[in-house]
């Protein structure tokens, strides 16, 4: 059941209005650098990928070209979303803590829905997810997005997208109540001008937030070697987020 500080209704109810916050099209520099860093990382050739809370399918937008691509979510309505954007990709409806698929990939990755995981234990089984579905030599590729060291709190942004004649003001502000805890809240506001009607809808997700100590423990105790490389990305602004690239080593 929802509560006020786990809605998601961005993936549910709203979820149509995804791919005009998100454009596909703002993914596709971003993913190249991933396409060529899991390539240059990996021992292994990689062509096969597993997308882990693979939301919209922005990034298999852009990483298809590269890679034969599974993805994952949780949400219906985004895998519709997602299914519609990218034909070619096989979707699957999954909690990317609990999945098991019988085939393995050469690379695994895990953008802007890792920060779902609120405790210790749900990062653990993410990276048991990942660990389990590569082959020997292939790699995990995720971001530490939040870590307590860089998060600003009270943060509030707006963007404002248009398409197909409906205009989208999307605000966002990020909270963190209690810093002493693993999460923190994301509140979206949409004005949302549609058919010459306005309509203010919010939408509240509760966040996970680890130390990056945290991060390279779990992924240790998985089995992972880590790299961590600097992801630097200058729109909307400019800020540097770790990148965490996995290798699960090869057999002997
Ligand atoms: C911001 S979206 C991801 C966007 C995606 N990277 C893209 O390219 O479009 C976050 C997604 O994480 C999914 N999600 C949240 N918790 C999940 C879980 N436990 N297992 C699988 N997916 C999950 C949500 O349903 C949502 O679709």
């Amino acid at each position: 059941m929802s509560t006020k500080n786990d809605q998601q209704r961005m993936y549910k109810d709203l979820a149509k209005y995804f791919p005009i916050i998100t454009p596909p099209e703002d993914y596709l520099e971003e993913c190249e650098y991933f396409a060529q860093v899991i390539k240059n990382t990996s021992p292994i050739e990689s062509k096969t990928l597993l997308d882990l809370g693979c939301g919209g399918g922005n990034d298999d937008f852009a990483l298809k070209k590269h890679f034969k691509i599974t993805a994952v979510d949780v949400s219906p309505e985004m895998l519709k979303i997602a299914k519609k954007l990218n034909p070619e990709v096989k979707y699957l409806k999954g909690d990317m803590r609990f999945v098991r698929l019988k085939e393995k990939f050469d690379a695994v990755t895990i953008f802007d829905s890792i920060n779902y995981m609120v405790t210790k234990d749900d990062l653990r089984a993410v990276f048991s997810t990942a660990y389990e579905h590569l082959k020997p030599g292939g790699v995990l590729v995720t971001i530490a997005e939040e870590t307590p060291d860089r998060f600003v709190q009270n943060k509030t942004k707006c963007s404002v997208q248009n398409k197909d004649n409906i205009e989208v003001s999307f605000i966002e502000n990020y909270f963190d109540p209690d810093i002493k805890d693993t999460t923190y809240e994301a509140t979206f506001v949409f004005l949302i001008r549609e058919k010459g009607k306005l309509r203010v809808e919010t939408d509240f997700h509760l966040c996970g937030i680890f130390p990056l100590e945290t991060w390279f423990d779990l992924l240790q105790e998985t089995g992972f070697t880590i790299n961590k490389l600097d992801f630097n990305v200058s729109e909307p602004e400019a800020r540097t987020y770790p990148l965490l690239v996995c290798v699960k080593p090869t057999e002997k």
